[in-house]
């Protein structure tokens, strides 16, 4: 399988334990050989790479780091050479919380985001995501060929969450250009990318949804964003757009990334497409077991202070990368962590993340994840992967397949 091309500028890696490069080639294509190796050699790889950055692989070590608020801060979440300004907002609260934010304000830009995500809320948009799901299988019904990300997986949660801020369906255009724009920047900080947006388009967009859902609230969760309130103030229409923006990074390709990983497991492993097929009560376990294998997302804190951590001298400013994939293939966590077992009952997997900032959206993803294997497996039980050589993955933090064209007939 190819990959998506990181920065050709760089060094290759040769020593992963002291040089370690996330966005080197062999990582993208497949970094679960090199979690196994460096778990056995150190607890905690580094590289001088990034200004100087810490990788633990462990379950143990990214599950205490991720608890560990008062040695680690979110201020940047995502590792890279451009590191914050000093013009950039600091913690406690970050240019987009909550997930930029540290203790004891994160408590409350969390807070009042949670109801808008509770399962109840996210039952309520279960039949417009399957109508999506068989609106975009009915657009490509004629053809052998379908490309199971760009076809399918990419739109669901794009069109979803434009669903919920009340958007109208034919402006997913412009969430698609601006999630292009994100993938396509790989090297710059998220931070960075969203402060970009199109050259003001996207700003443009929000404010002008802003300013029709204050003349008119309607019941969604744009309108609930107005008029929700923060140390008992309404949040101002940027704070809105802030919060908007995030959701879109947060929301999108993450879940993109999960439901193209798993169907690329079911295109390529005919056993446990025909198990599930037959036995569709086994989805629940299927999509936590493909969450845990392929669990997308990886973060990252920066060093608040000095302090020796497993022996390492950790200093402030220093990146941590913490790889929740990795803490999800640790054998001391999970029997045959390698393997994929769509029945595995006891699985306490890390792909949403460990600790205050654990993933805000995980009920929205888990049910976008579970009707969109349900409508493709209903629409094509039988499907295979075309062109292995033209199955790419997405290089930096969020690592999903992009292309996955499979015959379906
Ligand atoms: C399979 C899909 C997804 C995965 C694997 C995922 C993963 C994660 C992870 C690992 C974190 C922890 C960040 C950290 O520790 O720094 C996180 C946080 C977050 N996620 Fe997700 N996510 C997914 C989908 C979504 C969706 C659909 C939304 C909403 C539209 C969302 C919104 C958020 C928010 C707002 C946070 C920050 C929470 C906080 O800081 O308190 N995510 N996610």
């Amino acid at each position: 399988m190819s990959t998506t091309e990181p920065r050709s500028d760089k060094r290759p890696v040769t020593d992963w334990e002291t040089d370690w490069d996330h966005t080197d080639p062999a990582w993208v294509a497949n970094p679960y050989p090199i979690w196994e190796s460096l778990r056995s050699a150190c607890p905690v790889a580094h590289t001088e790479r990034f200004g100087g950055a810490w990788l633990p692989v462990t379950h143990d070590a990214i599950h205490a780091i991720s608890y560990d608020t008062e040695h680690f801060t979110s201020r940047s979440v995502v590792v890279s050479e451009l590191r914050p300004g000093d013009n950039d907002l600091p913690a406690p609260i970050g240019i987009a919380p909550p997930i930029t934010s540290d203790p004891p304000f994160h408590a409350d830009a969390r807070r009042l985001l949670l109801p808008a995500f509770g399962p109840k809320v996210i039952a309520g948009y279960e039949s417009f995501t399957r109508d999506l799901c068989r609106e975009l299988l009915d657009a490509v019904a004629d053809r052998d060929i379908v490309d199971a990300a760009v076809d399918y997986a990419q739109d669901i949660p794009l069109r979803v969450i434009v669903k919920m801020l009340g958007f109208p369906q034919s402006d997913a255009e412009v969430f698609r250009r601006f999630i292009h724009m994100i993938l396509e920047a790989v090297d710059v900080p998220a931070e960075e990318r969203m402060n970009e947006r199109e050259g003001g388009e996207l700003d443009a967009y929000l404010d002008a949804r802003i300013a029709e859902h204050l003349a008119e609230p309607r019941d969604d969760l744009t309108s609930f964003l107005l008029q929700a309130e923060l140390g008992g103030e309404k949040l101002h229409p940027d704070h809105v757009r802030g919060t908007m923006v995030l959701l879109l990074v947060a929301g999108i390709d993450t879940t993109w990334s999960a439901i193209g990983a798993s169907l690329l497991h079911l295109a390529t492993h005919a056993d446990d497409r025909r198990r599930l097929v037959d036995d569709p009560s086994l989805l629940d376990t299927a999509v936590e077991e493909f969450l845990r294998v392929y669990a997308p997302v990886t973060m990252a804190r920066m060093v608040a202070h000095d302090f020796e951590f497993e022996g390492c001298p950790f200093k402030a400013g220093d990146w941590v990368l913490l790889p929740f994939p990795a803490a999800n293939r640790d054998p001391a966590m999970f029997p045959e962590a390698d393997k994929v077992l769509i029945d595995r009952a006891e699985n306490r997997h890390a792909a949403f993340g460990l600790g205050i900032h654990r993933c805000l959206g995980s009920n929205l993803a888990r049910m976008e994840l579970r009707i969109a294997i349900e409508e493709w497996l209903a629409r094509y039980p039988d499907f295979e992967l075309d062109d292995p050589s033209r199955v790419t993955f997405s290089a930096g933090q969020v690592r999903g397949p992009r292309r996955i064209p499979v015959r379906v007939r």
